[in-house]
């Protein structure tokens, strides 16, 4: 048993447009110490899919199905108590905007004592403790003082710190970070994945990392999960998706990721077109309509049949892919693409 099981996972809305599903048939799974990379262009599911572990959707308005387990425990059906009583306390969750969880009248020291006396019996003495260790281990300088600022006095990149602080107050197993560095220059960014990596080491903490860049997951992905459309196109262990992708939707994500050891600096290509509307999906493939290789999968099937999530190989039953198109001729297809690119790293 994993530490988080998410076994078809469907999301939907109702729209005055028509039901729009944002997240269907997706499954993955996180052991303790391990971080999954939830992968894809915005518009494809990833947040939608946090909330849903995290239980933050309003089930007024939102049908969500199948099974997420944490711990074994069942959370799609759990009552809104249950899950409330787990979120903050066993899992947490981090976002871009820090202001979104951080308020904007009350000092660091009294949110952060705050979060931890909603899940724990402290005094608020021992809370502020508490409080200013954390503060230190996520790399606050001067964390003492620090306590009685206001989340406008600090920076972009110390703002991110406190919410991560502040989500790990009460000792979460699960941490879901949602774009947490996206809005931060390449070097705050490279600390934060840096500090994710030691926060992890230290507590054991299972972390799923949701970005739209292929870029940021490398350092501390063991396994990734590319969206596309609501629905996992390729998943694997990192090494796979970096170094053997199949999917030409990673392929073309991977085009537009600038890799040092390549020599290449220039940024790069995005894939032409955009995500497909959730409410009217293809019929067959869902990247059919941006896809430059259609063509050569015979009798049309691109247009008319969805392809299954299957393993490459039985050697490696792990790494998925989502494509009509035969594996040995989708490795010979990665390796034109990319080839100049996956030699420069080796
Ligand atoms: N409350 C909602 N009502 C209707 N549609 C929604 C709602 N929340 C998200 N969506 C739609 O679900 C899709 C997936 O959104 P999201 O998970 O936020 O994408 P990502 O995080 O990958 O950028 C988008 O098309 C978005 O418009
Ligand atoms: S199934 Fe067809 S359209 Fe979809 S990714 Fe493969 S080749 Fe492209
Ligand atoms: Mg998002």
């Amino acid at each position: 048993m994993s530490f988080l099981e998410v076994e078809d996972l469907r999301v939907q809305f109702s729209t005055d447009d028509g039901v729009v599903k944002a997240v269907d048939g997706v499954s993955f799974t996180v052991d303790k110490r391990r971080t999954l990379a939830i992968v894809g262009e915005s518009g494809s599911g990833k947040s939608v899919t946090s909330a849903a572990i995290m239980g933050l959707h309003n089930r007024k308005t939102a049908v969500v199905e199948g099974s997420v387990r944490l711990d074994g425990q069942e959370l799609i059906t759990a009552t809104p108590d249950t899950v409330r009583a787990l979120r903050g306390q066993r899992m947490a969750m981090i976002f871009q905007d820090p202001l979104s969880s951080l308020h904007p009248f009350y000092s660091v020291g009294d949110q952060l004592v705050e979060a931890a006396k909603v899940h724990q019996d402290l005094s608020t003495k021992a809370a502020l403790a508490q409080a200013k260790t954390m503060l230190d281990k996520v790399g606050i300088p001067n964390a003492e003082r620090r306590l009685s600022d206001y989340p406008h006095n600090l920076s972009g990149g110390m703002r991110q710190r406190v919410m991560i602080a502040m989500a790990l107050m009460n000792g979460p197993e699960l941490l879901i970070a949602d774009e947490p560095t996206t809005a931060l220059d390449v070097t705050v960014q490279a600390q934060i994945i840096a500090l994710l990596r030691d926060l992890q080491e230290e507590f054991g903490t299972a972390i799923v990392l949701i970005t739209h860049d292929l870029g940021v997951v490398a350092d501390l992905a063991d396994d990734v999960v590319v969206m596309y459309g609501g629905r996992v196109v390729e998943s694997g262990g990192v090494e796979d998706i970096y170094y053997r992708p199949e999917m030409p939707y990673t392929l073309g994500l991977l085009g537009s990721v600038p890799r040092m050891s390549a020599g290449r600096q220039d940024r790069l290509k995005p894939i032409p077109g955009s995500p497909p509307s959730l409410i009217r999906l293809p019929e067959g493939c869902v990247f059919r309509p941006r896809c430059p290789y259609h063509t050569l999968v015979p009798g049309n099937r691109c247009d008319t049949e969805r392809p299954e999530l299957l393993p490459v190989s039985a050697r490696n039953p792990e790494h998925g892919v989502r494509c009509h198109i035969k594996p040995s001729k989708r490795r010979e297809l990665a390796a034109e693409k990319l080839g100049d690119l996956v030699e420069g790293t080796a």
